[in-house]
């Protein structure tokens, strides 16, 4: 069966939700407004339970199914959090915050969450415990691992969890999924190259540093290409290059390089890291400067369990009918990662249609895709733990 009637009675209800949220964009952790939204809306569900204050500012709730012969519990999560992004979508329900704008859509995956709540909470058609969890601080501050790290998983004994993402360029309410590894990691990182400043016209007399920090560069773009298996994925971006001089006449004393790598695998991630270490540290040498790498580890690379990424295409397909499952991979990262490393689950796309994407000004969610996106909930909990 496609999206449920209530589902679409309850449409202009959880577009208003998503309005809300919108006009009031919250950042990482501070996600205060945010969460109490949740659990008010929640709290007039009659959910069985609400409890705010996981990972900070997260919040977990419990419906329970009219019996619970199973035994069985899933979880079931979305963001809360905005960007730091001056919207220029054109919308009249636009950021009221300047400079904070829902500018990835996790306006929209809490509303979806909070509309199969609703949903659930009235009808409670299935046998178990379905767990919503809404996260803050998705959006570089690991607000996943932050709620594992208060004992998510356990606490509520969660033995499977999913959750899903907007995708711009994806028809509006289609699904998308792979087994596997479906977002990358993340991983930053800051050169400090340190030479010899001095006069420009006495280059003998100092140790070049933007040379050397350039000649890093250059042979950094080797990492990828000559050390990686060319079948994987890999991406290294040095996005910073600034120097210590200030003058066309002054040879710089230091410069700081920062950039990223990305990877589809942790071999791939452990081998980039090794080579960037051992190119950074080759070439200072061999122009007589000192160099220091510092790595600060992202995300996880987003894996999707085999047998949970069937079971969450057969639930889309039963929504939307047909169903990419084979769709690429994608080199952005996800936090979401951390719950897939302590539980099986699956992470889903969901179409946005042809709408600017994600971290983008102009990017609108499109909320035509709600009604798709909560009966997807809506039927991994019923067909997970069908009624007794
Ligand atoms: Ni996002």
């Amino acid at each position: 069966m496609p999206i449920r009637n209530r589902l679409a009675e309850l449409h202009p209800e959880i577009t208003g939700w998503r309005r809300h949220l919108h006009e009031n964009p919250e950042l990482l952790y501070e996600v205060h407004e945010t969460a109490a939204f949740v659990a008010e809306r929640l709290k007039e569900m009659g959910v069985d339970e609400i409890t705010p204050g996981i990972g900070k500012t997260g919040v977990v709730a419990v419906i329970k199914g009219k019996t619970d012969t199973s035994g069985r519990v899933i979880g079931l999560r979305a963001d809360m959090d905005a960007l730091p992004i001056h919207e220029a979508s054109g919308v009249d329900y636009a950021s009221k915050v300047p400079g904070k704008m829902h500018a990835c859509g996790h306006d929209g995956h809490t509303s979806i969450l909070l509309g199969a709540a609703k949903y659930l909470a009235e009808t409670r058609n299935f046998d178990g415990t379905a767990v919503f969890i809404f996260q803050p601080a998705e959006e570089g501050g690991a607000g996943a691992k932050a709620m594992c790290d208060d004992g998510l998983m356990a606490r509520w004994g969660i033995q499977e969890v999913y959750g899903l993402h907007n995708a711009p360029g994806v028809p509006t309410g289609s699904f998308a999924i792979r087994p596997g590894a479906l977002l990358a990691s993340s991983d930053e990182f800051e050169i400090t190259v340190t030479g010899k400043g001095g006069h420009a016209a006495a280059p003998h007399d100092a140790v070049d540093t933007t040379l050397v920090a350039s000649q890093i560069v250059v042979s950094l773009q080797s990492v990828v290409s000559r050390t990686i298996d060319p079948i994987k994925r890999v991406v290294l971006t040095v996005g910073t290059f600034n120097t210590d001089s200030s003058a066309s006449n002054i040879i710089a004393h230091q410069a700081i390089l920062e950039g990223t790598v990305r990877t589809l695998d942790s071999e791939c991630r452990a081998l980039a890291q090794e080579r960037v270490n051992a190119i950074v540290a080759g070439t200072a040498a061999a122009f007589g400067a000192t160099a220091e790498v510092v790595w600060t580890s992202g995300y996880p690379v987003t894996v999707n369990h085999d047998d949970q990424t069937a079971f969450a295409a057969d639930a889309a397909r039963a929504v939307a009918g047909d169903v990419i499952d084979d769709v690429d991979p994608i080199m952005p990262s996800e936090d979401f990662a951390y719950m897939l490393e302590e539980r099986p689950g699956a992470y889903m796309f969901l179409g946005n249609g042809d709408t600017a994407q994600c971290h983008h000004p102009a990017y609108v969610f499109d909320d035509e895709a709600i009604p798709a996106g909560s009966s997807w909930f809506v039927e991994l909990v019923e067909r997970r733990m069908p009624a007794a």
